[in-house]
């Protein structure tokens, strides 16, 4: 996509459409601009009811006279006191929503002219190119026959008030088009079923990476080297499928001498449960279980396409969870790779014990940082809905970084707590803990397992259980917390204005 900046006025600019808003009273800066040069239609049709200005509606006009572009999409921005960032992203995402399936292939978006609760235009800038990205996203790799239409944009104006502003909006679309490439390949990963996206597929896709980006390098292990290593935590979920498991490293190195970031993905490409079953009814969302393998994956990547200056590994565990003769049995004790024995009482806690050992394994590589990403617990849906992220972290500011990037990336993430209380209820007469601590703060009990795991690291922990995808008719992978991951790490290379 090519982004420019203009400082022009929007009636003038020979494009396929300009987008502006509308406030509950008042015209916002390019639909003032349109109205003066079609002398007072937005006004006239603000007036009879025929743009609506609630926050997110959206008509799209056609010929209005005094004005280049044959397409004028209106859309409204609710009460401007209350307009900010989040108003904003809703705002252009329904835009371009609207003109998604039209012939534009290039637009003026008028909208950055707005203040949005004081927000940079770099953010501004950054948002409207995550929502063309968005906008122009179709999940067709499973669908025959003639694919739905997709508006063939190739340029993207962005409205500025000042010259000034142009260099930090430019930045703003560099990043922001970066962040959708990884957003777009987290979804379609998400989204591809369990039969085509494997552990073996997952792999592939990491080695085809390092293949386009110099600054990356690719190594798999297969169950053997696994085995050799000692990571029978990860097996043991790997026990009843023929799908064979693999553990991914990608190394991104953008800077010579400097610790890494490691960020560690689940990889399960289907939990059925194991023995212990999940019930029939949407067990095929399971297919959505390798959503932190992929976050992490397409994170990184988009952290190569900007050639950030920092050193980021990402790793992922990647296993099926089937029942069968030779599954792992609910009290079955297993050995991790940290040496610590682990009673599996529920077959169905998978995702922990194939994280523990890649977060053991994270410990070769001297972190500065290790943060976890899974879809680790039913209890985060029920404690957060589909709306925040689960952050736990062994460290207070790291989770306050974290937390802070997700506000800032409208990704956004809610603390929970760990401790001793909560660690307890892992106990085994048996083995060294469970793997389950019963029903009560599954998802913060979940967090202390892993806990176990990460003594003497800076570490935190992502449970994006709800947010990694949408249920029902919406049926589809988020691509979240790409974009939360995204920003916190263009805080820590530096690169934000
Ligand atoms: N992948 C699931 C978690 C999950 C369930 C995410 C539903 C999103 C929607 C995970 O492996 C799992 O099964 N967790 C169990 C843990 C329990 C057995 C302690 C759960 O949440 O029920
Ligand atoms: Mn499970
Ligand atoms: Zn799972």
């Amino acid at each position: 996509m090519d982004y420019f900046t203009t400082t022009g006025d929007a009636s003038q600019r020979a494009v396929d459409c300009v987008i502006v808003g509308v406030y509950d009273r008042g015209l916002g800066k390019s639909a003032a601009q349109i109205d003066a040069a079609s002398k007072g239609l937005i006004r006239k049709q603000l007036k009879s009811n025929d743009i609506p200005t609630q926050l997110g509606r959206c008509v799209v006009l056609g010929n209005v006279p005094g004005v280049r572009a044959p397409r004028v999409a209106v859309v409204g921005l609710g009460a401007a006191d209350a307009f900010g960032k989040p108003q904003y992203q809703r705002a252009v995402q329904a835009a371009l929503q609207a003109i998604s399936q039209t012939s534009c292939r290039r637009i003026l978006v008028g909208l950055t002219l707005e203040d949005a609760g004081g927000a940079d235009v770099y953010y501004l800038a950054r948002y409207t190119a995550q929502a063309v990205g968005e906008a122009m996203y179709r999940f067709t790799a499973m669908k025959s026959g003639k694919k739905p239409p997709v508006m063939p944009l190739a340029r993207v104006g962005l409205t500025i008030a000042a010259r000034g502003d142009a260099a930090r909006t430019l930045r703003g679309a560099r990043h922001g088009e970066a962040i959708a490439e990884g957003v777009t390949l987290a979804r379609e990963l998400g989204n591809l079923p369990a039969n085509v996206c494997t552990p073996s597929y997952l792999a592939r896709t990491a080695q085809k990476l390092a293949r386009d980006n110099a600054k990356l390098q690719t190594t798999v292990l297969n169950e053997t080297q696994m085995k050799r290593l000692g990571m029978h935590s990860l097996l043991s979920v790997t026990a009843g499928s023929v799908e064979p498991a693999k553990f991914i490293v990608i190394k991104y190195r953008g800077k010579a001498r400097a610790k890494p970031v490691v960020l560690v993905g689940k990889g399960v490409t289907f939990d059925s449960g194991g023995i212990s079953l999940k019930p029939g009814p949407a067990m095929d969302e399971m297919k959505y279980d390798m959503c932190g393998a992929a976050a992490v994956i397409a994170t990184v990547a988009t952290v190569a396409r900007l050639g950030l200056p920092i050193n980021v590994n990402v790793i992922v565990p990647t296993v099926e969870n089937l029942p069968s003769g030779s599954a792992t049995k609910p009290g079955d004790i297993v050995k991790s790779l940290s040496g610590q024995t682990i009673e599996i009482l529920n077959t169905d806690a998978e995702g922990r014990l194939i994280l523990c050992d890649a977060l053991t394994y994270s410990r070769r590589f001297d972190p500065d940082t290790v943060i976890d990403v899974a879809t680790l617990t039913g209890a985060c849906v029920i404690a957060l809905g589909h709306h925040l992220t689960g952050v736990m972290s062994n460290n207070d500011e790291l989770a306050q970084e974290v937390l802070r990037a997700g506000i800032a990336a409208e990704d956004r993430g809610w603390h929970l707590p760990l401790g001793e209380d909560y660690a307890d209820q892992l106990k085994s007469n048996f083995a060294d803990f469970a793997n389950v601590g019963g029903r009560d703060a599954g998802a913060i009990t979940a967090g202390c397992f892993l806990g176990n795991f990460t003594g003497g690291l800076s570490w935190a922990h992502l449970d994006i259980a709800g947010t990694a995808w949408k249920s029902g008719r919406q049926k589809g992978s988020t691509g979240r917390p790409v974009p939360m991951l995204a920003e916190f790490l263009l805080a820590r290379a530096g690169a934000l204005p």
